[in-house]
């Protein structure tokens, strides 16, 4: 019997929890032994390997996070430490090992396959959607869907006191779930990290809506874009002349119940990633395009960047309609 192990680095998203269920079901399916490690990279590195069973799992399919704990390690950076990450998982004679992380996790793993050559594959799992190689990543459809709610609740709001509101989600560098966002509640402004825009543009516009009879403003920003979300709304409040409000969603977006649609995609990708370490790829990372699923090398995904999807990019365009 062959020793296999999972492990969760960086942002928790939902979605982690249903995939170490499925982990351990086709594991054991598969006469494999399964193993968790604890606290991501930094429970690596201090041995926190246990033997999972059923009973570990049980219950866990509709929780957000992660049963098994994550963390941003930086000592995972330094030589010294990986190689006892390696010690501990040769303690535990570990194979294989599953790894569901953002891009810096990926870049991590690629480093460490490099100088000790662990077995992997990688299941691309972050809110920010910004996982370059795949064009989803575990936990975003749950993020969106948490993010429409609180944009619809706050419509409620704009609409009955004819406000404007900023609307600040997560995603780092990538203005993915902004844009998204925007499409999908009707926003009428979109800021993004990867779109420099021009907000003298959307005043003339703004105020002609005003004099036309718009009552209230919806703004979906990103976290990465240059200004600052309170600078936003005082353009709103001094150059459109609206009472504003801000919004900063900040983490209730990375957490709460996996919809169905992060549930089977973390069953897809377990089984993926474990077929592929089962038939010998070694250091891989199972991807999601165009409706299916392909192995990619670490280093295609690790050391590329992503870049937003042109259609969306089109579709901001059509937004911002300035
Ligand atoms: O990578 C996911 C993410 O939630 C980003 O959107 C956000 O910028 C960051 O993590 C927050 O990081 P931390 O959990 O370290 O505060």
């Amino acid at each position: 019997m062959k020793n296999i192990a999972i492990l969760c680095s960086g942002g928790d998203v939902s979605g982690m929890n249903p995939a170490l269920k499925h982990f351990v079901e086709y594991a054991l399916k598969n006469r494999l032994k399964p193993y968790f490690i604890y606290d991501g990279f930094e429970g690596l590195i201090d041995n926190k390997i246990k033997e999972a069973s059923y009973c570990d799992v049980a219950g866990i399919i509709n929780k957000g996070g992660t049963k098994i704990g994550s963390s941003r390690s930086e000592r995972f950076m330094h030589a010294t430490y990986r190689k006892q990450a390696k010690e501990n998982l040769q303690k535990h004679a570990i194979d294989m090992l599953v790894l569901l992380g953002g891009d810096g996790s990926f870049r991590g793993m690629e480093i460490f396959y490099k100088e000790h050559g662990i077995k992997f594959c990688g299941i691309p799992a972050t809110i920010d959607n910004d996982i370059a190689g795949t064009s989803y990543c575990l936990g975003v459809d749950t993020a969106l869907n948490i993010i429409r709610t609180a944009i619809d609740a706050i419509r409620d709001t704009a609409s009955s006191f004819g406000r404007a509101f900023v609307i600040e989600t997560m995603g780092r560098e990538c203005g993915y779930l902004a844009l998204v966002s925007a499409l999908t509640s009707g926003a009428e402004l979109c800021l993004i990290p990867e779109i420099t825009s021009d907000l003298a543009a959307y005043e003339k516009r703004f105020k002609t809506e005003i004099a036309n009879g718009r009552k209230y403003f919806l703004a979906i920003i990103s976290e990465g874009i240059k200004e600052d979300t309170q600078e936003i709304a005082q353009w709103f409040e001094e150059k459109i002349g609206i009472e504003t409000r801000v919004s900063i969603l900040g983490y209730i977006q990375r957490g709460g119940n996996p919809t169905v649609y992060d549930r089977l995609m973390a069953y897809k990708f377990v089984s993926h990633a474990m077929n592929g370490l089962l038939q010998g790829m070694d250091d891989s990372v199972i991807c999601y395009n165009d409706g299916g699923f392909s192995y990619k090398s670490i280093e295609d995904v690790a050391l590329k960047k992503y870049t937003l999807d042109t259609e969306l990019l089109s579709y901001f365009k059509e937004l911002s309609n300035v």
